[in-house]
């Protein structure tokens, strides 16, 4: 897919980041928090957006079970609709970016290709925080029941199974939620992106 050559883009001619950051008093990055199901990606999404809400901050959080039924809710799990899934949704964070938001998005994102795809349509605001458990711990959660149904081979494809889970060799944060609390796992990354964030004149 490429863009069509009767599209005129006009990004040039609307009010820039900058501009929606200073109205907004904060600069804006993405959080891309990336780990396999059960790790507790969406836990720490949601205790992040509320601790920064109470500090106030103006935030936004893309959830993969949310995306999924929604503007992702005609892809599959395998690896092409897996990329075509956060393709999507890096250019929807994208946007919320450029509208001077703190941008929390929660997606397994299983491979470093798929993470690449949108580490480049983020851009240099794009932060790779690793929510790490091992697949043993993930699996005695359960918390969806999901393994079991992939164990008993009703669910294909799914990550950390019958499908891959590379690590993030370097992320910007990272996260063992095996070995934290959610509060202690919630208050670091607090402090990690605090300082990104914080308006400067
Ligand atoms: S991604 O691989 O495309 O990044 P995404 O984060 O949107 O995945 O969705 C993952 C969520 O979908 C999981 O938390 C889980 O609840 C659900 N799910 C259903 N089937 C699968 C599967 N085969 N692999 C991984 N997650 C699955």
């Amino acid at each position: 897919m490429s863009t069509g050559e009767h599209i005129h883009p006009i990004f040039d001619q609307l009010l820039q980041r900058r501009d929606k950051e200073d109205l907004l008093k904060q600069r804006a990055v993405v959080l891309w928090l990336t780990g396999l199901s059960g790790s507790g990606k969406s836990t720490i999404a949601k205790g992040l957006e509320k601790r920064l809400h109470q500090d106030g901050f103006f935030t936004q959080v893309l959830d993969g079970d949310n995306i999924r039924s929604g503007i992702s809710n005609n892809l599959s799990f395998s690896p092409e609709d897996r990329q075509e899934n956060i393709r999507r949704i890096s250019e929807v964070a994208k946007l919320f970016l450029d509208a001077g938001t703190v941008t929390i998005c929660s997606f397994v994102s299983p491979t470093e290709a798929i993470r690449q795809v949108a580490a480049d349509i983020i851009g240099e605001q794009f932060h790779e925080v690793y929510i790490n458990a091992p697949l043993s711990v993930c699996e005695d959660r359960d918390v969806k029941g999901l393994y079991q149904k992939a164990r008993a081979g009703e669910i294909k494809q799914f990550t950390g199974i019958d499908a891959p889970f590379e690590a993030p060799p370097s992320p910007a944060y990272e996260i063992r939620t095996h070995e934290t609390t959610i509060e202690e796992g919630v208050e670091g990354l607090y402090q990690f992106v605090k300082p990104l964030i914080s308006w400067k004149v």
